[in-house]
């Protein structure tokens, strides 16, 4: 077993192992080298997790509906800082992120739709946000290309998007930039020894050895060996389809700046915000990037570890995309791809010291990792390096799911 910190090559703080290289272990990884520990990042494939099939919203106004207030509060917190993090990343890597702060348009289809958005509004309006009612024709006049039958719609300006591709592949060159080894293996299980973790096993059988083991693994994270139950993180997979279109060869079939098409410095597709549609009572929403590509998501299903894409997902997500934007169908579909969520009992993360000392948990964020990478981040590697919680993330805390339990401290 390699001693701690060994192969850093340089001086170094505490050092620690982040089991899973997806936007959440990436991120902490490059926050914790940037505060001198000493960090090794194990995924065969970073990245290609749940990340990979995620479509990039910053949004936590119109995510509401899936959140608890403290959820909410910390995504609004996240967002705040994205414009930031983004910019930092791309600034030490020279690599784009896909960050476009163009806010979210949650549209309805019929009128019972209009009433869910009604339910959206108050929920939205309790959490003290305050969004801004459109009717159809607003919403039309904003997004010239929705369907005439929307009724009205809801918009969040400050919401952003990413690329989450980029961003990963951004926060591995800045993460090992920062000093991050990454070593491209599973960790299988978690060394515990004298009552502490102290490392993980690689698939390989190689033994890694360190101060701290952060648990950013994604839904997996309750699957590896080694771990007393009490200490196991309640995650299980979410599946979502998503698919990718693609304006044609030619350029954008319908968009494009100009009469019927974007927004004057808008994407040269379809439109120029993401849109959140309810269309009889199903959710969909698309998300456009700068090149005109449209992702449309997702499906949320409960299937264990399968990721399939089925005929019935694409149907259904085509079927909700083209009632509000019937353009859509002159698309490319370019891509249909499912991920797995990790999702918690409340649909929350889980973020801070597990009961098990030496275990640091970073996982769990559900719908909602890529916006919370950010803010994860900086709790996660604000522990590390001071064994102070930021109070942002008591609400977040392992031993909400077993009371009674208190969390281990340094
Ligand atoms: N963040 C949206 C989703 O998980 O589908």
């Amino acid at each position: 077993m390699p001693a701690k910190g060994a192969d850093m090559g340089t001086p170094a703080g505490p050092s620690v192992v982040v089991i899973g290289g997806g936007v959440i272990g990436l991120s902490l990884a490059w926050r914790a080298a940037q505060r001198g520990l000493s960090v090794t990042v194990a995924d065969p494939d970073p990245g290609k997790g749940a990340s990979y099939a995620a479509a990039g919203m910053i949004t936590p106004v119109s995510e509401a509906a899936y959140a608890e207030r403290e959820l909410y509060q910390l995504g609004v917190a996240a967002q705040q800082q994205y414009a930031a993090f983004a910019a930092e990343l791309t600034g030490a890597t020279g690599l784009p992120t896909g960050y476009r702060q163009a806010g979210t348009l949650q549209v309805a289809w019929d009128i019972d739709d209009l009433a869910v958005l009604g339910e959206f509004r108050a929920l939205q309006e309790s959490f003290g946000v305050t969004v801004q009612p459109l009717t159809g024709r607003q919403c039309r006049a904003a997004e010239p290309l929705l369907d005439p039958s929307v009724r009205g719609g809801l918009l969040a300006p400050d919401d952003a998007s990413v690329d989450p591709r980029l961003l990963t592949s951004a926060l591995l060159m800045a993460a090992t930039g920062a000093g991050v080894r990454l070593i491209r293996s599973a960790a299988v299980e978690v060394t515990v020894t004298g009552g502490r973790a102290d490392g993980a096993v690689l698939a390989d059988g190689t033994g890694l050895r360190a101060d701290w083991v952060v648990l950013a693994a994604g839904w997996r994270s309750g699957s590896l060996a080694g771990l007393p139950p009490e200490a196991v993180p309640p995650v299980r997979p979410v599946k979502g389809q998503i698919l990718r279109l693609r304006p044609g060869p030619g350029g954008p079939v319908l968009g494009g700046p100009g009469p019927g098409g974007s927004a004057p410095g808008g994407p040269p597709g379809l439109l120029t915000r993401t849109v959140r549609g309810v269309v009889q009572g199903s959710s969909v929403y698309l998300v456009p990037r700068e090149s005109g590509e449209l992702v449309v998501g997702a499906t949320q299903e409960e299937m264990g570890s399968d990721t399939r894409v089925t005929a019935g997902g694409v149907w259904e997500l085509l079927r909700d995309a083209r009632a509000i934007v019937p353009g859509i169908t002159e698309l490319e579909l370019a891509e249909a791809v499912a991920g797995l969520r990790p999702g918690t009992p409340d649909n929350a993360p889980v973020l801070g010291p597990s009961c098990l000392p030496g275990l640091v948990l970073a996982t769990g964020h559900f719908r909602a990792g890529v916006l919370l990478a950010p803010v994860t981040a900086d709790l996660i590697s604000g522990y590390l390096a001071t064994g102070e919680l930021d109070e942002r993330a008591a609400p977040f805390g392992p031993g909400r799911f077993s009371p009674g339990r208190q969390e281990a401290r340094r």
